[in-house]
């Protein structure tokens, strides 16, 4: 939703807050600002600006900033326009500071504190400013949590005193925050991104715990003034990984990184051939006991779940529901404690998923989450986690995220087969014998990207455009519409083929391209079918299909051959393919690939 990051130490703090807040950038990217206490004065002096990091880089080269101690923010809209009054952070009187999260009750509180006619923003963020301002009698830690206790909503709030230099104060409640002590000094930030250049060890910072970064230490108190050791983790990312590696977009670099994303993913987790989440501290029972399971997620990652239920219900022909995670708690789910809840997210921070689970472990529900980044609050809230290892993802678009959690459900659904008798132990070899295909699958299609850019050119024009196939190329094609929208802003959408018949077909016309998925050997004749429904119908149609069933065209299509392999599996050499298509067709049509217009990598706000 909005990146911040914390420095003070040895070094020069505004390189330093302009390089994290370009790797934090992915998170939000209407606006940036910094805020350094200047080295002689101690005075906090404020560049911010709406626009890019580059734009804000800009001004500050304008401005001799001579200091070792500072904040910095990247802002994704949700109080006020993007403009340069709005952007963080925000200073009322001796209190300056960033802000990512919403506070629900801004408006009571400005007007109860008589702080209304001090405030130059639209923001909550400025309102907090002004409040803690209020309270601040020189002690930050009083002001703090005075502040704090009165405010609704969501915070992660780091702050700067006038009146002491070279120490940053943190408070958080759901946005995330971490932090390190390096040899450079001690820093904090929205996520690992912004650390992961200066150490591979961090702590989470509890929430409503008061963090102080000193120079050379950190003190970290709940709000009865008990000091807390912080809890150390260790990042096991790559220090490079979060960098763009000679790829002109960080979309590219991911969708290449996928086979390796997905060897790294499946390895340790089989053991002699067979699916194994010991490792990982996940008991086999969870997957006996259950009578249900009901996945919640957004986004791309509810369209894994999606995978995950047509893989569950057709191989173990048990009942599960994947819920948008954002309508879970009012659509009064039928959740108990012999329900499996899965929560599925890249981040571990979109805060409807985890209000979901919070809302599932209420009802007693079992929570299992499938997490990429160690750590998160999704990852804190579950009783058992399953990690997928891709690595930092940045692009906005989530690519071997999604391909690394199929992968997860993948072994998931062997696992349940095996333990429920469904699978002898053959039939859980051969399973996992083609899971451990999956790497060298997706570097052939990868092999084929140029292919598949030129057929992207043909749809470059496009204002409105439909993919259309059916069962699990259906759940492949409503992630491949999903990537096309949010990068290349073409209208697409994703129709189980046989449905277009009964309305949208009246959409249809010789400037609809139709991209259309056939993987499935049982489902081929009838998609075929559609397929020449919208032919007939003047559509130009792109045909991803399986080179074994490449034999069985009659017509002239543009066609993109996928790699063999089980029908159940193709999800994932499609996907590749489909990833590929929307990068070539926002990347020609020059678009920043990474940072979609109105979209955030992280959505922090319900
Ligand atoms: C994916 O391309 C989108 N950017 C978005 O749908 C994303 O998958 C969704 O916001 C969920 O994020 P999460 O996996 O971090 O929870």
């Amino acid at each position: 939703m909005c990146g911040i990051i914390g420095y003070t130490g040895s070094e020069d703090v505004k390189e330093i807050l302009l390089d994290a807040l370009e790797l934090l950038e992915y998170r939000g990217y209407d606006s940036a600002g910094i805020a350094v206490k200047e080295e002689k004065t101690g005075e906090t002096k404020v560049c911010k600006c709406a626009g890019r990091v580059s734009d804000l880089r800009m001004i500050c080269e304008t401005e001799k900033l001579l200091s070792t101690c500072g904040i910095g923010h990247t802002r994704w809209a949700t109080h006020g326009g993007v403009n340069d009054s709005n952007a963080h952070p925000h200073r009322c009187g001796r209190v300056t500071l960033v802000h990512n999260g919403i506070i629900e009750n801004y408006r009571e509180l400005a007007s109860d504190s008589g702080l209304t006619d001090k405030l130059v923003s639209e923001t909550d963020s400025e309102v907090v400013a002004a409040l803690l301002n209020y309270y601040y009698k020189d002690d930050p830690k009083e002001a703090i949590k005075k502040t704090v206790k009165r405010l609704t909503g969501t915070f992660a709030l780091v702050i700067l005193f006038e009146d002491c230099p070279d120490v940053i104060y943190s408070v958080r409640n759901v946005s995330p925050i971490v932090a390190t002590l390096c040899k450079e000094g001690a820093m904090l930030a929205s996520d690992l991104t912004a650390l992961c250049r200066f150490t591979n060890e961090y702590f989470v910072v509890p929430e409503y715990h008061i963090l102080e970064l000193h120079k050379d230490h950190i003190v970290m108190t709940d709000f009865d003034d008990h000091v807390v050791e912080p809890e150390f983790l260790t990042v096991d990312w790559q220090l490079n990984a979060a960098g763009k590696n000679g790829y002109p977009f960080y979309m590219e670099k991911e969708i290449m990184e996928q086979p390796l994303a997905i060897e790294q993913t499946i390895r340790g987790r089989i053991v002699h051939g067979l699916p194994d989440f010991t490792a990982d501290g996940v008991p086999d029972h969870i997957f006996t006991d259950c009578d249900r399971i009901c996945i919640v997620a957004c986004g791309t990652a509810m369209h894994a779940g999606l995978v995950a239920q047509a893989l569950v219900k057709s191989i173990i022909h048990m009942h599960i529901d994947v819920e948008l995670a954002s309508e879970f708690m009012y659509s009064d789910p039928v959740i108990d404690e012999k329900t499996l809840v899965i929560a599925v997210s890249q981040s571990g921070e979109t805060i409807d998923t985890l209000e979901a689970l919070k809302y599932a472990k209420k009802r007693g529900a079992t929570c299992l989450s499938v997490i990429n980044v160690k750590g998160s609050s999704i990852a804190r809230e579950s009783d058992y986690v399953l990690y997928t290892c891709a690595g930092p993802e940045i692009a906005v678009a989530s690519t071997k995220a999604y391909t690394t959690q199929l992968s997860v459900f993948y072994l998931m659904t062997a696992k349940m087969a095996q333990l429920r008798g469904i699978f002898t132990e053959e039939e859980t070899l051969c399973f996992i014998r083609e899971l451990e295909r999956t790497p060298d699958t997706i570097k052939e299609v990868l092999e084929s990207r140029k292919e598949i850019h030129i057929v992207a050119k043909k749809v470059l024009s496009a204002k409105d455009l439909f993919m259309i196939g059916r069962g699990l190329d259906h759940s492949a094609l409503l992630e491949g519409s999903l990537k096309l929208k949010e990068v290349s802003y073409i209208h697409s959408e994703a129709y189980a083929s046989g449905e277009l018949k009964h309305g949208p077909i009246a959409l249809i016309t010789q400037d609809t391209p139709v991209v259309a998925a056939a993987t499935q050997e049982k489902l081929l004749s009838k998609e075929l079918s559609n397929i020449r429904e919208v032919k007939s119908r003047g559509a130009d149609v792109l045909l991803f299909i399986k080179k074994a069933l490449a034999g069985n065209l009659d017509q002239e299509y543009e066609v993109i051959t996928l790699p063999d392999m089980r029908d159940e599996f193709m999800v994932l050499p499609t996907s590749v393919a489909l990833q590929l298509l929307a990068y070539y067709v926002s990347s020609d049509k020059g678009f920043d690939v990474d940072k979609p217009r109105n979209l955030a990598k992280v959505v922090t706000v319900e």
